[in-house]
C-alpha cells in the first residue's frame, strides 16, 4: 500500500502513513494561468494506493481529486481509496424546493465511479443512514478520540449537543468519557440564524458544546448563549470538522466560548484532537495492525 495527497493534505497523510508503516509520496499539482489544473501521480505506485484530501470549499477541490483518480488507474492500481475526512454536500440529501438537486447523491455518483472505496468522519448524514447508501464506502466515529479529550481535558463538564439528531453520538461520548450529557432542540431560520432551546441542565458549571461541523458557528454561539443564560459560567466548543467560514470565530467567542478546539479533519489552528490512528486503521489490510 502507498499514501499520497497533495501538499495541502500532507500532515494528516504522512500521519495516516507512518501509523499504517507503508511509505507516503506527493501527487504534484499545477494550476495552469488559465485555471486548469495537472496533477502527476507518483512514478512508482502499488496495487492499492490510498489518497487523502480536504473536501471543504468543495467546488474548486473536486475536479483536480476525480484527475487523480484517472491517473492511479493508468498507473495500473486496483484498489484506489479515498480518505476525505470530511465530506461536504451531505447536507443537501433531498430536493427542499422545487428546481434543486440532491447534491449527496450527485457526489456520491462521482466518487463511485472513481474510487473503489471512500472513507470519512462522522459525515452528516440526516435521512440516510449508512454511507453506503450514496457510495462505496466507510464513515469513522471520531467520537473514541473526542471522549479521551473532554475526560483529561474538561473533567466535571457536562457534554452539549446542539440538536435532537446529535443524540445517539453525544450519547456515546458522554458514556464513553463518564460525563453527564443533555441535546438541545435546535431550529434553522437561515445561513446565520438558528434558534436553540436546551432541556432543564443538572448543577454543573461548565459545559463543552459537542458538533460535527462549525461552519458559520451561529449553532455554536447559540448554544453558548443558552448555556450561559442558564448560569454556566465556563462553556467550550469541541468540533469535528473546523470549517469555520469568515466570522465564525468572532460570531462565537462573542457568544462566550472560551476554548474551542477540533479534529485535525480539516487543517486548522484550533486543531487538537488527532484522528490520524482511526482513519489508518480504517483503510489497513484485516492483517496489519496500525500504531496508536
Ligand atoms: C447541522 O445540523 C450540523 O450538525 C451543524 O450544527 C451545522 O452544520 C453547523 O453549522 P453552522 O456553524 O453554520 O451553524
Amino acid at each position: 500500500m502507498l499514501v499520497t495527497s497533495f501538499a495541502e493534505s500532507r500532515l494528516l497523510a504522512e500521519s495516516i502513513a507512518e501509523r499504517l508503516n507503508v511509505p507516503f509520496a506527493l501527487v504534484e499539482h499545477h494550476r495552469f494561468p488559465d485555471g486548469e489544473t495537472l496533477v502527476r501521480v507518483p512514478a512508482k505506485l502499488s496495487s492499492s494506493v490510498v489518497f487523502v484530501t480536504r473536501l471543504d470549499n468543495p467546488d474548486p477541490r473536486l475536479f483536480p481529486v476525480l484527475l487523480v483518480a484517472d491517473a492511479l488507474r493508468r498507473g495500473g492500481v486496483r484498489r484506489r481509496t479515498l480518505i476525505a475526512p470530511y465530506l461536504p454536500y451531505m447536507r443537501q440529501d433531498r430536493v427542499f424546493q422545487t428546481g434543486e438537486p440532491v447534491s449527496q447523491q450527485v457526489l456520491g455518483r462521482l466518487l463511485s465511479e472513481a474510487f473503489e472505496r471512500v472513507v470519512t468522519m462522522e459525515p452528516h448524514l440526516h435521512r440516510i443512514r449508512r454511507l453506503g447508501e450514496v457510495m462505496p464506502g466507510k464513515s469513522v466515529s471520531a467520537a473514541p478520540r473526542i471522549a479521551e479529550w473532554v475526560a483529561e481535558q474538561a473533567p466535571g463538564a457536562l457534554l452539549v449537543g446542539p440538536d435532537e439528531e446529535s443524540a445517539p453520538w453525544i450519547r456515546d461520548i458522554a458514556r464513553r468519557a463518564n460525563l453527564p450529557w443533555v441535546v438541545g432542540r435546535k431550529q434553522r431560520l437561515g445561513d446565520r440564524e438558528v434558534r436553540l432551546d436546551l432541556p432543564p441542565l443538572p448543577a454543573v458549571s461548565r459545559a463543552v458544546i459537542v458538533d460535527d461541523i462549525a461552519s458559520s458557528g451561529t449553532t455554536l454561539a447559540a448554544a453558548a448563549r443558552a448555556l450561559r443564560q442558564a448560569g454556566l459560567r465556563q462553556v467550550e466548543a469541541v468540533v469535528v470538522h473546523a470549517i469555520f467560514a469568515p466570522g465564525a470565530e468572532a460570531r462565537i467567542r462573542r457568544a462566550g466560548i472560551g476554548r474551542i478546539v477540533s479534529c485535525d479533519t480539516l487543517p486548522h489552528p484550533t486543531n487538537a484532537i488527532s484522528c490520524a490512528s482511526l482513519l489508518a486503521a480504517a483503510v489497513a489490510p484485516r492483517s496489519r495492525k496500525t500504531s496508536p
